[in-house]
């Protein structure tokens, strides 16, 4: 992972501990209604991938157990990880792009609410990604999936060479002689894998996209509906589909694409379609970027345009992150794909504890605070979900005072320690686990291996414990009693 050059080392805290009774006066812990829902409190989990689901998206055992123990930490919402919205293979990502999906995600609702003894809300986030291919070896590249053309003939110097030689000679070559006979498009996927973008005009599929989304993000929310879920966070955010549209490196030329007014069309159109399928009792809010954190990318003024479009058109909560994409990844090993937290704009995403001036906590709050006054001076009430290096009850106190947001968000905390809001509503806030912030779920996550935290293993074990297939990690976190 990129780290800024400064390297300050950082250290989270537990910070002040509150009594139980001022827990119990405070905002944090305070209700607040995320459109036709309410949320009891004002803590969030955000989406997390852990790598439990089936090779076919379908929710395991593990998958509910991982749920199970968020659950029990009774937060005021947990987001289920970023779940396929399409009817296609994608690894061991969930899926809901099928009605087959749906007992396992009831099964899911059902656990979630006895965990937490009706105490939490869940919503699923329904993601749309194009396709991302691995690393090639050069010489499978050149022997197989470069298309050759009368373009690399002509930089041959030979216009009537076969297709063949073409591939022999341009394998042949250096590096540097490569580079310059190739299309950027080739030789990013040489270097890095071929990865389509939403301006790739020329291919139908991708041409069709505002077509298509609408309905299948539709119908996926129609089924989260139909599996119980309080709602859905349609995923704005990151390296993935949506996310592209909205980004200012989006080209396209039909409308979707240049201005911000046509980044956010398909955007808003998805929004649309997904309220107009789902009951007025079911929360469709989203998650986006408040800062692409990349070289010509969107910034917080874009943020806060689309926040407020997002806020005119109902959506019952906006979600903000930061960075975590493709355009600054580093170069992936072949036979890996990129991954896109790996360079700057993934690190503004997870922040480590190695840091700059700035340091890894709180630096989406002064950009979360900027675009919520965006939408409340545009009138609107809409709450605000900030997330980033939140970790003990004083921070997420003072965001909620000074309008940085109305509801917190938590990932990696969350993960450490999935009662970290329980203790503290209950006092015991001097037991909380503390994030180190070192980042080794997120090198499991890049490398699509079951999300542990390291801090859960340096406890002794409990019996019945799942261990991963190794036998060496904890699945989830260890278990705690509140006091009697
Ligand atoms: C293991 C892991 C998986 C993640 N998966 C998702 C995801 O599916 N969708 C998403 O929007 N963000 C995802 N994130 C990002 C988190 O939701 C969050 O924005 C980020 O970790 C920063 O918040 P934190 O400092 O509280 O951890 C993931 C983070 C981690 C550590
Ligand atoms: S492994 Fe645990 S301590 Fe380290 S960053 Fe992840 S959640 Fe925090």
């Amino acid at each position: 992972m990129w780290r800024p050059p400064q390297r300050i080392r950082y250290e989270a805290s537990a910070g002040r501990i509150p009594s139980a009774a001022e827990a119990a006066a405070s905002r944090l812990f305070s209700p607040v209604d995320i459109g036709p829902v309410r949320l009891l409190q004002r803590t969030w989990v955000p989406a997390m991938v852990p790598w439990r689901a089936t090779e076919e998206g379908y929710v395991t055992e593990d998958v509910i157990d991982w749920y199970e123990r968020f659950a029990r930490g009774m937060p005021g919402a947990i987001v289920l990880e970023a779940t396929g919205i399409r009817d296609v293979p994608s690894g061991p990502l969930l899926r809901i792009g099928h009605d087959r999906f749906l007992p396992g995600l009831r099964r899911l609702v059902e656990t979630v609410r006895r965990a937490s003894e009706g105490r939490t809300r869940l919503l699923v986030q329904l993601i749309d990604f194009l396709v991302i291919r691995r690393r090639p070896e050069p010489q499978k590249f050149f022997e197989r999936f470069l298309a050759v053309t009368d373009r690399h003939r002509a930089a041959l110097g030979d216009p009537g060479l076969p297709e063949a030689e073409v591939r022999a000679r341009l394998s042949a070559m250096s590096e540097q002689n490569v580079e310059k006979i190739l299309a950027p498009d080739e030789w990013e996927a040489l270097q890095f894998g071929y990865r389509e973008r939403v301006s790739d005009m020329q291919h139908a599929h991708i041409r069709n996209l505002p077509q298509v989304l609408p309905g299948l993000f539709a119908e996926a929310a129609l089924r989260a509906e139909e599996a119980g879920f309080d709602g859905v966070e349609l995923h704005y955010a990151h390296a993935y589909t949506m996310a592209s549209f909205l980004s200012r490196t989006n080209t396209r030329t039909d409308g979707y694409g240049g201005p911000r007014e046509n980044r956010v069309r398909l955007p808003l159109e998805v929004l649309a379609e997904v309220r107009k399928h789902v009951s007025n009792n079911f929360a469709v809010g989203l998650r986006f970027l408040a800062d692409e954190c990349i070289d010509g990318g969107s910034g917080v003024d874009d943020a806060s345009y689309f926040g407020v479009a997002f806020a005119r058109a109902g959506a019952d909560f906006i979600s903000l992150s930061r960075g975590g994409k493709f355009d600054d990844a580093k170069q992936p090993a072949i036979g890996a794909a990129a991954y896109p937290y790996t360079g700057r704009s993934g690190y503004e995403c997870m922040p480590q504890f190695i840091s700059d001036e700035t340091g890894p906590f709180g630096r989406n709050a002064k950009p979360s605070a900027a675009i919520r006054k965006a939408v409340r001076d545009a009138g609107s009430q809409v709450p605000v979900v900030c997330t980033g290096g939140i970790h003990n009850f004083d921070m997420a106190e003072d965001y909620l005072a000074r309008g940085v947001c109305d509801i917190v968000g938590a990932a990696r905390q969350t993960l450490a320690d999935p009662d970290w809001f329980r203790k503290i509503r209950l006092g015991q806030g001097g037991d909380v686990r503390v994030c180190e912030y070192t980042n080794y779920c997120e090198g499991l996550d890049q490398k699509h291996k079951p999300v542990t935290c390291q801090l859960w293993d340096k406890l002794p074990s409990a019996a019945g414990e799942r261990r991963t297939a190794d036998g060496r990690r904890r699945m989830t976190a260890p278990v705690w009693q509140p006091p009697e």
